[in-house]
């Protein structure tokens, strides 16, 4: 009793964010506090990345893209795995892409990686550019996902691949700031917007990550990675 009196006060006074806050900066992080909330995702996110390098299965020569890149922390990750890579990234946080270029000046420099201040509607690129495109923890925030799919699909090459890595409705339900997102998904209702959208042969990769420490609250967490390909 005297300890939710005592966050409702904390609360009140701002020491402690509020769940309209949180929802919104993981939206499209801005202002001051951008950079912490890159961290806390990276914290909260870190065996979602450790499983999706994996999926990505990165080869020698590819294009790739990343949507939502935030702080850019995974870029380094993909370089690991093989530095015989070209790779771009688009996000439309202004904090973040500026904190995501100071943080990979050496592949920028390098001519290794582009960072660009866009959203995932219009993006600057040629048509057919891409092997691989992907996001993480993205699609929640798409007000039209129909317009940025057609996007996706128009930058990918024919038999391109696009991966969506995204935890799933019913655990994140749990969560008090994700009912200011725009859509939660099922791993069955976002396969059929894949399909309509003209994408084929989808496969999907379910992780079970336990317990995970996410802005504060522990929760049981499962998510899913699915594979589309362009025809
Ligand atoms: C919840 S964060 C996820 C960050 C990172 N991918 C991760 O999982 O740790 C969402 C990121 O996607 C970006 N974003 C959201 N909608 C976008 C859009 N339509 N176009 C480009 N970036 C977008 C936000 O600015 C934010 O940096």
């Amino acid at each position: 009793m005297k300890q939710n009196l005592l966050k409702k006060m904390l609360l009140w006074v701002g020491l402690i964010p509020n769940s309209r806050f949180i929802a919104k900066q993981l939206t499209q992080p801005f202002g001051s506090k951008a950079e912490k909330f890159g961290k806390l995702m990276n914290k909260a996110n870190d065996k979602l990345y450790k499983n999706i390098i994996d999926i990505l299965e990165i080869k020698d020569g590819e294009e790739i893209l990343e949507i939502g890149f935030a702080n850019g922390r995974f870029f380094e990750k993909l370089f690991k795995k093989n530095k015989n890579i070209k790779v771009s990234g688009v996000d439309y946080s202004e904090p973040m892409v500026k904190i995501a270029r100071e943080y990979n000046e050496d592949l920028i420099e390098d001519n290794k990686l582009d960072l660009y201040y866009c959203s995932s509607n219009a993006m600057p690129f040629e048509s057919k550019k891409f092997d691989k495109i992907f996001c993480i923890n993205l699609i929640y925030f798409w007000e039209n996902a129909e317009e940025n799919l057609q996007e996706i699909f128009r930058v990918l090459k024919p038999g391109g691949k696009f991966y969506a890595c995204f935890r799933l409705k019913d655990c994140l339900n749990k969560l008090p700031y994700t009912r200011y997102w725009t859509n939660l998904y099922e791993v069955d209702d976002w396969i059929s917007i894949l399909e309509k959208n003209n994408f084929t042969d989808i496969n999907k990769i379910i992780i079970n990550e336990h317990q995970v420490e996410m802005m504060g609250h522990k929760v049981q967490l499962k998510s899913c990675c699915t594979i589309a390909e362009r025809v």
